[in-house]
């Protein structure tokens, strides 16, 4: 086989197939296909590590590491907009032009994207570098981390400049943040503040491949080359179209091309009512002077266009006394000082209190207690202190100095390297993370305990009748009816969801033990590769890391978990009460891979239950979903089902199968 034209085959495939998908938004092929696509490339240039482009599509995937990113300047300077923030400002601006420049004058609404701006180097086609704003001269090189960004072309297609620069802004699209948020919630890690923060995180990390996880878009906004063939700003982000690039949609009026100040503000209004609904956030609207002459005459000042202006939108903002800083212990240990303040009305809600995160954000506000602080509410839901009013700070009025002692246990806390929150160490005796791991332990997605609640956990660890987990399995009906409102019928319900939950399957309960960093998923991961607690605890570092998607952290948590003494102890005890320690292949065994990798959605009602119709879709390899989009592969279609959904699985032409089509397919 010709394998050098193998590999620009897949390549081209490859990125055709990312095209259609991140900039079309109209796949043609399946996951399950493309990942094969995939990884025939990757192995090739595994093989022929010399025929490996640095533009190649396996580079979405990462894998590359930057240590250190290296500063390099930009060919055009990195100039920042005016602000504005009203009706008047933005007359004055279009008067201000009006006077420089003769005739018509043409304005281009944006949104202005609220995330990380950057700017990205094309020569002959080919992305070459990306660089961050830095200090607008000279940014960091982050080209690595840019590559893993899907709707961003690593090759142009048809008829571009040999040399341009493109800039947008790198944003954490909602839907993908929150979904990062779940998951560090449920491993118990710390929660990301804020979509645009994580973006720029993001980008700096030294792992591309962490990067490439996390789903981050770009929004394309100018083009810069020393010569451009269109007449203005406009036209300009239409062509980049034409070379591969996903710009901003005119159907849904991301860009909108206006001729005089109503026009601006209708564009200003719609999006502030609206903006709430766009995919990703927003923190106001760029005006800008559509024709490139008109621009030129205008010129610069010392710091940005004359051409240009952001129209800032008003977070709604009130301000405050903070009353006392407060700090709570989670289930990890982990320390959150949170801001009680004099109750305040901000956009329809009443604010009493406000996370402060981490003893560097107080810090770095320097925040302390009887400041007025300003709290605002901007398009994202949580309110969050944004600074103090130092006019009104007490003359004698000392800055914070952090909790040294855990509010709860009185341990001393420490902070670890790297972390940006301080823990509590006293895992085996502070009472928020014990009755804290028990509430995970007996939680839905765990252990799914019936009949006992947060109230009940902290009642009996209060009656002293547990301190672990495996205390839980030893308690009895004389020992639980003496506790206030505690009937009998309770006691009982409690006795048997305990007695019911030895049936949960191992990966569930490997879940549920709460160890650091290990999740759902991964528990799932570490469930199907080790078969065995046993096993599990007996993997060395190096062997977790071996393992599929398990990086340094997870690794090392695991390690750690098992290598304390009270947390053997417990697990054996578990093992003695009967608990699934131990990957159960009767049930887990897949039947066939017909449906390997294969998103499925279960919609309506059906002969077998609706439990029994995932459970084998999982037998076969599937992955059962539940909302209809275009990755989904198959749509199992029961009586009754809604008509929405329906409609969208007619309308991205998703295969649907009845029940009984299902069966047939997979008896075959
Ligand atoms: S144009 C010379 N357009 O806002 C013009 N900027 O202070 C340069 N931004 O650093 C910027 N959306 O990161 C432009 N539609 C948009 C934008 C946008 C967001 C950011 C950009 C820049 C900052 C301006």
């Amino acid at each position: 086989m010709d394998f050098k034209q193998r590999i620009e085959d897949l390549t081209e495939q490859l990125n055709q197939h990312n095209y259609n998908y991140y900039v079309l938004s109209n796949s043609e092929i399946s996951d399950y296909d493309f990942d094969m696509l995939l990884k025939e490339l990757q192995d090739l240039e595994n093989k022929y590590p010399e025929l490996a482009s640095p533009n190649s599509p396996t580079k979405r995937v990462g894998g590359d590491i930057t240590k250190n990113f290296e500063t390099v300047a930009h060919r055009f300077p990195m100039l920042s907009l005016s602000n504005s923030y009203s009706k008047e400002e933005i007359e004055e601006f279009d008067t201000r032009i009006r006077k420089l420049v003769d005739g018509d004058i043409e304005y281009v609404c944006e949104l202005k994207y609220d995330g990380v701006a950057i700017s990205i180097t094309y020569e002959n086609g080919e992305l070459v570098r990306a660089i961050t704003r830095g200090d607008g001269v000279k940014g960091e090189d982050v080209t690595a981390n840019v590559r893993t960004i899907r709707s961003i072309p690593l090759k142009l297609r048809g008829d571009f400049l040999p040399s341009f620069d493109i800039r947008g802004e790198i944003v954490f699209p909602l839907e993908a943040f929150n979904r990062l948020n779940k998951q560090r919630e449920e491993a118990g890690e710390s929660q990301f503040a804020n979509p645009r923060n994580t973006a720029s995180g993001t980008l700096k990390m030294q792992d591309s491949s962490v990067v490439a996880s996390r789903a981050l878009d770009c929004q394309i906004y100018q083009l810069y080359a020393n010569k451009i063939n269109v007449q203005g700003h406009f036209e300009a982000v239409k062509e980049v179209e034409n070379w591969g690039f996903k710009t901003p949609s005119v159907k849904e009026r991301y860009i909108e091309k206006v001729q005089s100040i109503d026009g601006i503000m209708e564009f200003i209004n719609y999006w502030d009512k609206n903006r709430n609904k766009l995919p990703f956030e927003i923190d106001g609207i760029v005006i800008k002077v559509n024709n490139y002459h008109r621009q030129d005459e205008l010129g610069f000042t010392a710091k940005s266009p004359r051409w240009a202006i952001a129209y800032k939108f008003k977070a709604e903002r009130v301000s405050t006394l903070l009353e006392k800083i407060t700090y709570q212990v989670g289930r990890t240990g982990a320390i959150t000082p949170v801001a009680n303040l004099v109750p305040v009305q901000l956009a329809g809600t009443t604010v009493r209190r406000a996370s402060l995160h981490n003893a560097d954000q107080i810090e770095k506000l320097d925040i302390r207690e009887k400041d007025t602080v300003f709290v605002e509410k901007g398009g994202e839901i949580i309110p969050k202190i944004i600074g103090v009013d130092l006019t009104k700070r007490d003359e004698d009025s000392q800055p914070t100095s952090y909790l040294k002692n855990c509010p709860v246990c009185n341990t001393e806390l420490v902070r670890e390297e790297g972390e940006a929150q301080h823990f509590c160490p006293n895992i085996n005796g502070c009472q928020p993370q014990i009755t804290g791991r028990i509430e995970h332990f007996i939680g839905r997605k765990m252990m799914n305990v019936d009949g006992l609640g947060v109230e009940t956990v902290i009642q009996l660890f209060n009656a002293g009748l547990i301190k672990n987990i495996a205390d839980l399995y030893d308690l009895t009906l004389e020992q639980i009816l003496p506790l206030e409102r505690m009937a009998k019928k309770s006691a009982n319900n409690l006795l048997k969801g305990l007695a019911e939950s030895k049936k949960i399957p191992f990966e569930k309960v490997l879940f549920a033990l709460g160890i650091r960093h290990v999740g759902e998923t991964v528990a799932k991961k570490l469930a199907k590769h080790f078969k065995s607690i046993e096993a599990l605890s007996l993997a060395d570092k190096e062997t977790l890391e071996n393992v599929d998607e398990i990086g340094t952290v997870i690794a090392e948590s695991i390690v750690n978990y098992f290598s304390n003494e009270e947390n053997k102890t417990m697990i054996e005890r578990l093992k003695k009460t009967g608990l699934q320690f131990e990957l159960d292949e009767s049930n887990n065994t897949q039947k066939s891979n017909l449906l390997d990798g294969k998103k499925i959605v279960v919609s309506g009602v059906f002969e077998m239950s609706r439990n029994e119709l995932k459970k084998l879709i999982e037998d076969h390899g599937g992955k059962n979903v539940s909302a209809i989009s275009k990755k989904t592969d198959y749509l199992i279609r029961g009586e009754n089902m809604g008509p929405s959904k329906l409609e969208k699985a007619e309308k991205l032409e998703i295969t649907m199968l009845s029940e009984k089509e299902l069966l047939t397919l997979l008896q075959d």
